[in-house]
């Protein structure tokens, strides 16, 4: 299959292959990241990183739910200076990281990128879309005028390429995709998990601490599809799709509906070699369909 390449172009970077780990899922240090570059995926993001220390919520954090995860950690993090001083320690390596970041506002979103950007990473992926962190999460991420001011404020700080990770609990997606775009950011990211919640029947309480969690997995892929799907038709920046992937027919789904790039996230969860079976996956496809690199795929299902 040679000549097939999976090398993806991406706001100025590029990966060598599409499969990104995504923001959260393995820990939050840089070696957990490296671990994953390792099991072959093409990028890693880090857990987002805010300006001060975070413990996160109190067990249970994570539970199972029919068709996916419900997670409330609580942007567990070890804050902007801590995380600066572990990504000095590969500064040269030219590791394919993308730091995610968040905050409670553009003055430290602003913050946050200056006490980071001095360090080697492709990107930062703006997190405005966590669903269970007050202050922080959809609070910002559904006011298309707060996205534009937190955006502007971290552009002011870099000049590297900045992704908006969008929420699709709000109907507002378009509008703040558009606030972001016009504001300076060079790709979106779609999805962040959705607000959901379990109730055990027994103890008739709510099954996470902090009752409100955001669910992952199998059971938000349509959603992503159809949320990247209708970003594609209204912009022209990269999309990174997110989401539910754990084959190699899902990614190519994304593709399909506007996608350039895939993080992974709750299928890791089964082990490193999802990476690895989704890229054959992906390659074997393009031998049979005669494409040659990824992005030929990319948008195709808005056009046949
Ligand atoms: C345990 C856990 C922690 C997460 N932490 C973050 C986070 O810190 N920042 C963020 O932007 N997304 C976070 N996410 C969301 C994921 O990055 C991803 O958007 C979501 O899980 C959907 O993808 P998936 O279905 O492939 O897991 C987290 C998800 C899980 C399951």
């Amino acid at each position: 299959m040679a000549g097939r390449s999976l090398r993806v172009s991406l706001a100025g970077f590029r990966l060598e292959n599409p499969l990104l780990l995504a923001s959260g899922i393995v820990g939050v240090t840089v070696p957990s990241l490296i671990r994953a570059l390792d099991s072959g995926a093409g990028g890693a993001i880090s857990k987002s990183i805010g300006l001060e220390p975070r413990e996160g919520y109190r067990n249970p954090t994570l539970v199972a739910s029919d068709a996916g995860l419900l997670n409330a950690v609580g942007l567990s993090n070890p804050g902007a200076r801590v995380f600066s001083e572990e990504l000095a320690t590969v500064r040269g390596k030219r590791l394919p990281v993308i730091v995610s970041i968040f905050g409670g506002g553009p003055v430290e979103f602003g913050r946050v990128t200056e006490l980071l950007d001095n360090n080697d990473f492709l990107a930062y992926e703006l997190n405005l879309s966590c669903p269970h962190v007050e202050g922080v999460g959809t609070e910002i991420g559904h006011d298309p005028a707060v996205v534009a001011s937190v955006v502007r404020a971290v552009r002011e700080k870099t000049k590297k390429p900045i992704f908006a990770k969008l929420s699709a609990n709000t109907h507002r997606m378009v509008e703040v995709a558009k606030a972001a775009i016009d504001s300076g950011a060079n790709g979106l990211t779609a999805i962040n998990t959705m607000r959901a919640m379990t109730i055990e029947v027994e103890t008739r309480r709510p099954t996470l601490t902090h009752k409100f969690g955001g669910l992952s997995g199998a059971a938000i892929r349509p959603i992503a599809v159809a949320r990247i799907y209708e970003l594609y038709e209204n912009f022209r920046v990269p999309i990174i799709g997110c989401g539910g992937v754990s084959t190699w027919e899902h990614a190519v789904e994304m593709f399909l509906a506007g996608a350039s790039a895939i993080e992974v996230g709750t299928a890791l969860y089964g082990g490193y070699a999802v990476f690895d079976g989704i890229n054959a996956g992906i390659r074997e496809y393009m031998a049979r369909k005669r494409y040659s690199r990824v992005q030929e795929m990319v948008g195709l299902g808005h056009k046949l």
